[in-house]
């Protein structure tokens, strides 16, 4: 097959060498040149564990091309995957989706006399199917394409892996061709035991949102439960594998923390109760998850308050990891974002480390400072957050690399036995436990 993916993101470059990768004749598009050139010499724009080998493998096997030329790449491919960002709105919950109409208008015109599907990939609202379909309709043939609604369900971080391996394969179509095609596409995935399921494309669209909505709840609902245990002397990972272990339940995203952030939860719960607003319904439940999440990092900002009995100023924290999660380098709503200016202001000095290196957002923060090692990182503090879950903060041994008799750890991920620590006589604190 030959297919085309417009933008050069975590979707689209992901699922081009993925797709690269399985036998296909891949051309990925960007509008961003320096981005192309560096692709072209195998560097990857975001960090992504595996992709830039899976890059240079396939465009040296010229199963993966670059290019700015949308023109010339939309003509050669059978499908296009439009997989463009979809950013909130400055000014109001809703999705900005002109990168996605612009696109539509670009093709339009690119769409000759060869039939093509054109497929959604980015996170789009639902009914954005129908209104690219008025769009490529405005002089064209119906026949000449079809639009489907073929959305993306990675996580930074394991992203290849869940391409390889997806619980499921949503195609939103209720075209039978292009369903045929599709089914065709992703047959070594079917074989490799996903379950493929078509539905409308107005469904394939929800069942995106429903998705993240769904598990940014979960993820909200054990952190709140968390919090009753801190003040009830219960264990929150007893919890989570007591109700885990009810299938109808599920085990998996059940593990409290900072509170969700990255670049989809955030966004996509916002944007679903703007759609649903939109056509009158009120998403209550949502709205809270929302509320509950944004104030999390205050909640463990008090915490911190309450460590020190209020006293915070000139107190040195230590920060390790500030990514919204391990294994990428996407800072986007992660909650040391907050945290961080916050305790700030409070007086305390903060020093952080991170393996995937220094961030701009802290540059011009008085008081932070990055260090390029753990040992140089712990050397001073009289707090240690755990903010990420990185395997390199896994095993540390504190009481060589603190240098002061007091410290204190407090734990956002839950990584260390409260019991070791206590036998270590290391004041230790958690979440939920
Ligand atoms: C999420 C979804 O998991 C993907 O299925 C989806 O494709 C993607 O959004 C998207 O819409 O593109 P991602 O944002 O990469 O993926 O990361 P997750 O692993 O889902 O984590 C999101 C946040 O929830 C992180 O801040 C993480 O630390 C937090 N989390 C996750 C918890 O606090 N507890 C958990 O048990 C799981």
């Amino acid at each position: 097959m030959k297919l085309c993916f417009i933008g050069t993101g975590y979707v689209g470059l992901v699922s081009g060498a993925c797709f690269a990768d399985l036998g296909n004749d891949v051309v990925c598009v960007d509008k961003d040149l320096n981005k192309i050139e560096n692709l072209k010499k195998g560097i990857s724009p975001i960090y992504e564990p595996g992709l830039e080998e899976l890059v240079k493998k396939n465009y040296r096997n010229g199963r993966l091309k670059f290019s700015t030329n949308l023109k010339d790449s939309v003509a050669i491919s059978n499908i296009i995957f439009i997989c463009v960002g979809t950013p909130t709105k400055k000014k109001s919950n809703a999705t900005d989706l002109s990168q996605v109409y612009s696109v539509a208008k670009k093709i339009r015109s690119y769409i000759t006399s060869k039939f093509k599907i054109i497929i959604t990939k980015s996170t789009v609202p639902v009914t954005t199917g129908d209104e690219i379909e008025k769009i490529l309709s405005k002089n064209k043939s119906k026949k000449l394409f079809s639009v489907v609604s073929n959305p993306e369900f990675l996580r930074e971080g394991e992203a290849i892996r869940d391409f390889i391996y997806p619980d499921r394969i949503v195609i939103g179509t209720s075209d039978v061709k292009a369903n045929k095609i599709l089914k065709n596409l992703y047959s070594p995935l079917i074989s490799k035991g996903a379950k493929y399921i078509n539905t409308t494309r107005r469904a394939s669209e929800l069942i995106k949102y429903a998705s993240n909505a769904f598990l940014a709840t979960k993820i909200t609902f054990i952190n709140e439960i968390a919090n009753l245990c801190e003040k009830t002397n219960i264990n929150i990972e007893d919890i989570s594998i007591g109700i885990g272990l009810d299938k109808r339940i599920g085990s998996r995203f059940l593990r409290p923390g900072p509170g969700y952030g990255g670049s989809c939860f955030p966004k996509d719960t916002k944007s679903i109760v703007k759609t649903a607003d939109k056509f009158k319904i009120n998403l209550s439940l949502v709205k809270s998850v929302i509320k509950s999440n944004q104030k999390r990092s205050l909640l463990l900002i008090n915490k911190v308050n309450e460590i020190f009995r209020g006293k915070i100023k000139n107190k040195n924290i230590c920060f390790l990891g500030v990514t919204f999660k391990a294994n990428t380098d996407d800072m986007r709503e992660s909650s040391s974002l907050v945290m961080i200016p916050s305790l700030v202001k409070k007086g305390a000095k903060i020093n952080y480390y991170d393996p995937t290196g220094e961030k701009k957002n802290f540059k011009k923060i008085k008081n932070v400072t990055f260090s390029k090692d753990i040992k140089t990182a712990l050397h001073k503090s009289d707090l240690v957050i755990i903010h990420t879950e990185w395997n390199d903060f896994k095993s540390i041994n504190f009481k060589s690399l603190i240098k002061k008799k007091h410290f204190i750890i407090y734990d956002l991920r839950n990584i260390y036995s409260p019991l070791k620590m206590k036998k270590s006589k290391i004041k230790y604190f958690g979440i939920g436990r």
